[in-house]
């Protein structure tokens, strides 16, 4: 059997793996708690009335404080990971070089390559379809934090939360429309993290440079050099 030589890049910092993960579990939370709040279908047909809702554990009360509690944890871990990126290049890799004429060859390359036109494509450390999505995906998140807040800050409206992203209601046409960008949103979220986990495993199991293990251990395996690993050092 051939031994392949391996070059193994270390790319992401504890801190963006740590984000990662605490990423992932409060959206899932926040999903799920989220679906419950637009219709909540295991109150069963009748409901609690509000006097007696209090006994039971599934309240919507419930539900919504754990949807807000979860919702301050994706706040928080969000500016951490804007933060972050100004300290290492490992944790700049979803901004996209859009103004380079490269950048959107590679995003060609790779389109042409997961439709079975193109039988390969450049190595890279992050393709630039990957980053494009990325970037989409921050940007999704930040209006899923603003519009969330938006509708928090609803009920205290000379409170904290209202000063900050109460502009976004007036902006986005009322209150209704701030509900419906933050379902629409919440979609196009599943809609990223579905295509995502099936990247991450379609990847690691043909391109074989250790995908899924490389948000857990930082590292990444490569048969030769990264057109982009300039990026890192
Ligand atoms: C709610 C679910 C998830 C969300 C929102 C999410 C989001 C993200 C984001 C935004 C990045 C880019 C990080 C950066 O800025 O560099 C990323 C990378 C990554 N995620 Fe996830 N993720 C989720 C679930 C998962 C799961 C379940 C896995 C494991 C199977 C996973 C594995 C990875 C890996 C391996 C990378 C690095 C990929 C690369 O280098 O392009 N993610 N994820
Ligand atoms: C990825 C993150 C999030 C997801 C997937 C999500 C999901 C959802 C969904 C599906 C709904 C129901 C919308 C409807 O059908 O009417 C909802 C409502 C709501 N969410 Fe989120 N959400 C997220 C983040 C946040 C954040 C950060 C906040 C800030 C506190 C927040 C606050 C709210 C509020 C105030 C409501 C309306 C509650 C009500 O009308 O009683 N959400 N969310």
């Amino acid at each position: 059997m051939r031994e392949e030589v391996v070059k193994r890049l270390y790319i992401f910092s504890p801190s963006l793996r740590i984000w990662h993960w605490v990423n992932f579990l409060s959206i899932t939370v926040l999903f799920l708690t989220g679906l419950y709040i637009g219709s909540p279908f295991f109150i069963g047909s009748s409901g609690y009335e509000a006097t007696y809702a209090y006994a039971h554990n599934l309240t919507m009360d419930f539900i919504r404080f754990i949807h807000f509690s979860a919702g301050y944890v994706l706040f928080f871990s969000f500016l951490f990971r804007l933060y972050i990126a100004f300290f290492r290049k490992g944790d700049r890799l979803f901004i996209p070089a859009v103004w380079k004429s490269d950048f959107w060859k590679g995003v060609l390359e790779m389109v042409l390559h997961y439709i079975f036109i193109k039988p390969w494509h450049r190595t890279y450390i992050r393709n630039p379809l990957a980053r494009l999505a990325y970037f989409i995906f921050y940007m999704a998140l930040a209006l899923m934090i603003a519009t969330g807040f938006a509708m928090y800050g609803l009920s205290k409206p000379d409170g904290f939360w209202a000063k900050l992203f109460g502009w976004l209601v007036p902006l986005l046409g009322g209150e209704f429309m701030v509900h419906m960008w933050h379902h629409w949103l919440a979609w196009l979220i599943v809609l990223f993290v579905i295509v995502h986990v099936y990247m991450v495993i379609r990847y690691d199991v043909i391109e074989k440079e250790g995908e899924v293990s490389s948000m857990f251990n930082g590292m990444k395996n490569f048969k030769e050099t990264p057109v982009d690993a300039e990026e890192l050092s």
